[in-house]
């Protein structure tokens, strides 16, 4: 078996974020599930992460339940969120399938314990034996319980980060709409300055330059991002951030060029 490869799907790609109802970018994802089905092959080792993009940020900002659950309606909106999450996962691993990718769904918040939205824990034991077994776990950012609020979200940024680690994985790459870091928001200032590496000779200014997203964004956006890339780089595994909205992108990073911004 070859070496785990973590891919982080963003919700920003996958689909429409922008949009105030859920919407998935179905011509978007089939593409992506092709790149995917084209890298991938029995005996890689694959785990597939995936946003939420328009299926979670716009619902957890109005209902404010990302700082907690205190009365009935927020239980309703904490259970609606969940529901969301798995429909637009659904969708995902039906793509996947079809190219030929055992994609299997796996529920973080079926198991993770939160605290202060911080992930304390999170049983892991079946995504390892089921990578070791030839199938490819699919997670994906979640409304999770929290000891002290009941809720918090468990964001795909923070999974990745935390099973690569578990699982020994060689490399985790995050796919999403923007080709990695640049100076400011490049969404939002058209003199962004690319910056190709991350590492621990720029860290203090990359830092300074994040911002969170130019779209709705309840776990900070690309500083969630590259704060917790770099902190999985400071345990030895390297991450690449890519624009997968280009077509062949999320293949080139898979087939290990240097694309978009490496932190190490
Ligand atoms: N310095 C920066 N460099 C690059 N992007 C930045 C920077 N500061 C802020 N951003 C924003 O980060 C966004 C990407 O993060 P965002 O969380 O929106 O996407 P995602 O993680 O792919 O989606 P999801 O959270 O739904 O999975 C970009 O669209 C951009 O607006
Ligand atoms: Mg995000």
């Amino acid at each position: 078996m070859g070496e785990l490869i973590i891919v982080k799907l963003g919700g920003s790609v996958i689909t429409k974020k922008d949009s105030e109802t859920p919407e998935v970018n179905k011509e978007t994802l089939d593409r992506l599930a092709g790149e995917l089905g084209e890298w991938y092959s029995p005996e890689k080792r694959l785990v597939i992460i995936h946003g939420a993009g328009s299926y979670g940020h716009v619902i957890v900002r109005k209902t404010g339940i990302h700082e907690g659950v205190k009365n009935f309606e927020q239980r309703l909106a904490f259970a609606e969120t969940q529901r969301l999450q798995n429909e637009l996962d659904v969708i995902v691993c039906k793509s996947m399938i079809k190219e030929g990718i055992p994609a299997f769904p796996v529920q973080a918040s079926a198991t993770a314990v939160m605290n202060k939205g911080k992930l304390e824990k999170m049983d892991y034991e079946v995504v390892k034996g089921l990578v070791n077994a030839g199938i490819v776990p699919v997670l994906y950012g979640v409304p999770a319980y929290d000891t002290t609020r009941v809720c918090s979200i468990l964001s795909g940024d923070v999974i990745a980060p935390y099973l690569a680690v578990r699982l020994g994985a060689k490399m985790m790459i995050h796919g999403t709409n923007v080709n990695g870091v640049y100076t400011k928001d490049p969404r939002k200032h058209e003199d962004a300055e690319h910056i190709p590496e991350v590492s621990p000779e720029n860290w203090e200014k990359v830092r300074e330059a994040l911002g969170g997203s130019a779209d709705t964004d309840v776990t900070g956006g690309m500083r969630g991002k590259v704060e917790e890339a770099y902190e999985l780089a400071r345990k030895g595994v390297m991450s690449r951030i890519v624009d997968i909205t280009v077509p062949g992108m999320l293949l080139k990073a898979l087939n290990g060029e240097r694309v978009g911004t490496l932190i190490r």
